[in-house]
């Protein structure tokens, strides 16, 4: 639709693919699907004042959380909608204990690996505030053909071909990266199509906002206690005090800070001793789009993408935004070990 002044979601896939030597069109049709299943949970959240998809669904998820309606429902339609492109042979989502595999001649096939987080930040559909899917693509290691296998989807965040997310906020975008910088599309609903609004987004290098949910302030290490101090102290130079920006959905705080310079911290807590949030489906792909932003990613020891993943539902703290921030808390850390 280039002729219309737009460059759409599919148009732009297929352009970058050949920037791909030997690419087989298999990663564009597995984002092209990704973009329709969007499409579908961002009718559903929409709707989701006026139909009976609110509330719990009353099973416990693998978390121990209780799993809203809407996070099942999302976890369905990307599932269903990865599968039917024959690109997947297997999945791994917040809301699955084990992972999925589709033994058909199809999906064995596929070369690729999809890890999500369905619906991120979702105690927060109720209240009308932006919600997320998070996503993150591995090739396989295993032989095409055969049952993947667990190492397929222990990789380290590195080994990522793409990740993205889709936020649904007071506009719905897509932003995505295949490793050549991240991009971002904004759906218009008029003509039903994501339309490229973002091109080549840089994170700033530093910023003025944090995000952090400062309620668990007495459990955070000493390290987080005093940067946030710092935050908050006077001085003219940096812009400090920084402003204090906390919405309680990853996707839409991150989203915030990679556009306007900031930084997110989750670090360990007496609740969540190992941080709280999941390496393979929400820190890896958020840690990968950072990093191609020109961002940086941080454990507050090292590269959130360097892990290697022990288990499929592992949660680490979490240091994400601009790079100079980043930087400042791991200096904050490693000068005060408790
Ligand atoms: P999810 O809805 O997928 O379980 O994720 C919620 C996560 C994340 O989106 C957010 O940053 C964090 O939980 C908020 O946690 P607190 O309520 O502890 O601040
Ligand atoms: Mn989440
Ligand atoms: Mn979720």
């Amino acid at each position: 639709m280039q002729g219309y002044g737009i460059t759409t979601l599919n148009e732009f896939i297929i352009e970058r693919q050949s920037e791909f030597p030997f690419a087989k069109g298999e990663l564009s049709r597995l984002l092209h699907h990704v973009g329709i299943a969007a499409k579908i949970v961002n009718k559903k959240v929409n709707k989701a004042g006026l139909v009976d998809i609110l509330g719990e669904a009353g099973v416990v998820n693998i978390q121990g959380e209780t799993q809203k309606k809407m996070d099942v429902f999302a976890d369905q339609q990307f599932i269903g909608a990865l599968r039917a492109s024959g690109e997947c042979c297997g999945f791994a989502t917040e809301e699955n204990e084990e992972t999925i595999y589709f033994n058909d001649e199809f999906s064995k096939d596929g070369k690729y690996i999809f890890c999500m987080d369905p619906l991120d930040g979702s105690s927060n559909i109720d209240v009308n505030v932006s919600i997320g899917t998070i996503f993150s693509i591995y090739r396989r290691i295993s032989p095409r053909g055969t049952t993947p296998v667990m190492e397929d989807f222990l990789q380290p965040g590195r080994n990522q071909v793409a990740a993205g997310y889709i936020i649904y906020g007071s506009s719905t975008m897509m932003m995505y990266t295949t490793g050549m910088g991240v991009n971002g599309f904004t759906l218009d609903t008029s003509i039903g199509e994501f339309c490229l609004s973002h091109i080549n987004i840089k994170t700033p290098d530093d910023g003025t906002l944090y995000s952090i949910n400062e309620g668990n302030y007495v459990h955070f290490p000493l390290g987080v206690k005093k940067y946030i101090k710092h935050c908050q102290e006077m001085d003219p130079d940096t812009n400090r005090p920084y402003s204090s920006r906390y919405i309680g959905s990853l996707v839409a705080d991150f989203h915030r800070n990679l556009l306007k310079g900031g930084i997110f911290l989750y670090p360990e807590t007496a609740k969540a001793p190992t941080g709280k949030l999941r390496l393979v489906y929400e820190c890896n792909p958020i840690a990968y789009l950072a990093e191609q932003a020109g961002g940086k990613a941080s454990t507050g020891v090292g590269c959130v993408l360097d892990i290697v993943p022990e288990s499929l539902h592992m949660r680490v703290p979490f240091y994400v935004g601009s790079r100079k921030m980043v930087e400042k808390v791991e200096e904050f850390l490693a000068a005060n070990k408790s």
